[in-house]
């Protein structure tokens, strides 16, 4: 989605005062098997790209946590990266204060307090795709919000980094300037790209359009100078979408689905919206479209699990746009099955998000959800436990893995390039010129 961002803003007693280790194993602190654990996985750093001034510059990256290597079944202290903050769940079962709604907004509680006043410029916000063969990732701009200067008269373009670079500075906290961050002139350009994927050996951005008669589009991308682009759907049978955001291809049958939503909106960029909230599928093979799910409240990221049977999608209500925050909206993530025949089957609520609203949403090789939310990337198992968070202090509209054991993370202002112990799940890249 656009224009969410959210700031830190308290202490929570449950939390430690640190980063430091636990002095004693805590089995309610751990998951039962830490192996499963990818935050803790194997010898993991994370590192903050933060882009604090023009496009084509200025990256730090910071290092957050690196992990010692292990194979016990249970944690020990030693297990415990000395950077890592281990929180334990049962010390916020009862609070000696529970603000209302209003007070509590959904921010973060933490003891971590950041002010990006002097520098926000959304830079760095969605549509995050690795492409291998360049190792590059390529990200987009916010459109919706007022200082990425957007809106009907521009667009919020497309950016590229190459991977080589971020890997050459993990080490180095700080890396502002040392990542070249380049525009992608995408030619004809994509009008508000948003969402976006690997997609027969090129890019499918979901674009949200602008005004009246730049309706939403499904663009195909060379990722490639001179970036050719090419629209492959711009309607619904003839109805102009309303801001379409996210896109993934289900590994079984290749097809695309993509959400489409109220934003454009209400972030004042798009006329009212002429449709419901809904998931679509698309075969550009057969040119059929059609919708897979509906009943949401502001449907956002979606993903599909490594073996594509089961479809995540999230609801980002609480962020109403122009209308404000609404806490008992949805800032939720729905499970569903995805049947032999590409339809979508007992729909099921995953998880619920404390921290602003679940945006973009990945899988890891082993199945595990990730979504980029109010304090960074929260990571669930596929039952719906979340095992732990690459923890910001800020907002993550999006994020992807690039291979094994990579990830770039966009947020807003900063940029982030993370090593971790987790692999992405395999990309599908179909050539749908001969149909299946
Ligand atoms: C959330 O609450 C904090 C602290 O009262 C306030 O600064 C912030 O503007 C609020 N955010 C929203 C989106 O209401
Ligand atoms: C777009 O440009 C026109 C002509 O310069 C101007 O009148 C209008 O206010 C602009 N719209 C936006 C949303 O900036
Ligand atoms: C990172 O480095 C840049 C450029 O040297 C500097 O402007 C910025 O303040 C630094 N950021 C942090 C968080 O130290
Ligand atoms: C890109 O588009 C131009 C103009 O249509 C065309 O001449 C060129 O061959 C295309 N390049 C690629 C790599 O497809
Ligand atoms: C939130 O939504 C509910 C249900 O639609 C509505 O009754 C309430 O007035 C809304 N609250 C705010 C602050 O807009």
């Amino acid at each position: 989605m656009s224009g969410t961002r959210r700031r830190t803003t308290s202490e929570h007693p449950g939390e430690q005062a640190n980063r430091s280790p636990p002095d004693t194993p805590d089995s309610t602190k751990a998951p039962s098997n830490p192996n499963s654990n990818p935050l803790f996985g194997h010898r993991p750093t994370i590192m903050v790209l933060s882009a604090l001034g023009a496009v084509l510059g200025a990256i730090a990256i910071r290092t957050y946590i690196s992990p010692a290597s292990h194979g016990a079944l249970a944690w020990s202290a030693s297990d415990v990266p000395s950077q890592a903050q281990v929180i334990n769940q049962k010390a916020f079962n009862v609070l000696g204060n529970v603000p209302p709604a209003t007070q509590a907004n959904g921010s973060s509680q933490s003891h971590a307090h950041f002010d990006r006043r002097d520098f926000w410029r959304p830079l760095f916000h969605e549509a995050v795709v690795w492409y291998p063969p360049t190792d590059e990732v390529f990200f987009v701009q916010n459109a919706g919000a007022p200082a990425a200067g957007t809106g009907l008269n521009k667009s919020g373009i497309i950016e590229k980094i190459a991977l080589s670079q971020a890997d050459a500075v993990k080490t180095q906290s700080n890396a502002t300037g040392q990542v070249d961050v380049v525009t992608v002139n995408s030619t004809p350009q994509i009008i508000n790209p948003n969402g976006g994927t690997n997609y027969n050996g090129k890019i499918v951005f979901t674009a949200e359009g602008a005004g009246n008669n730049t309706p939403p589009a499904l663009y195909v991308m060379d990722p490639t100078d001179p970036y050719n682009t090419t629209v492959i759907l711009n309607n619904y049978y003839g109805r102009q979408f309303n801001s379409l955001n996210d896109v993934a291809v289900n590994s079984r049958n290749k097809e695309l689905y993509f959400t489409d939503v109220t934003y454009g909106y209400l972030q004042d960029f798009r006329p009212l919206p002429g449709l419901p909230n809904q998931v679509y599928r698309f075969n550009e093979y057969t040119g059929a479209v059609t919708v897979v799910a509906d009943g949401f409240n502001l449907v956002n990221g979606i993903t599909f699990s490594p073996d594509g049977s089961i479809a995540y999608v999230t609801d980002t209500g609480i962020n109403q746009g122009f209308f404000g925050y609404n806490y008992s909206y949805p800032s939720a993530i729905y499970s569903y099955d995805v049947q032999d025949d590409g339809t979508w089957d007992n729909r099921k609520i995953f998880a619920f998000v404390s921290v602003g609203v679940p945006d973009g949403i990945h899988c890891d090789s082993a199945g595990n959800v990730y979504s980029g939310v109010g304090d960074g990337v929260h990571v669930w198992n596929p039952s719906g436990k979340l095992l732990g968070k690459i923890y910001l202090g800020t907002t993550s509209a999006n994020f992807q893995f690039a291979g094994q054991g990579r990830m770039v993370i966009c947020a807003e202002t900063q940029l982030y390039y993370v090593t971790l112990g987790a692999t992405g799940a395999a990309i599908t890249d179909y050539d749908f010129s001969t149909g299946y």
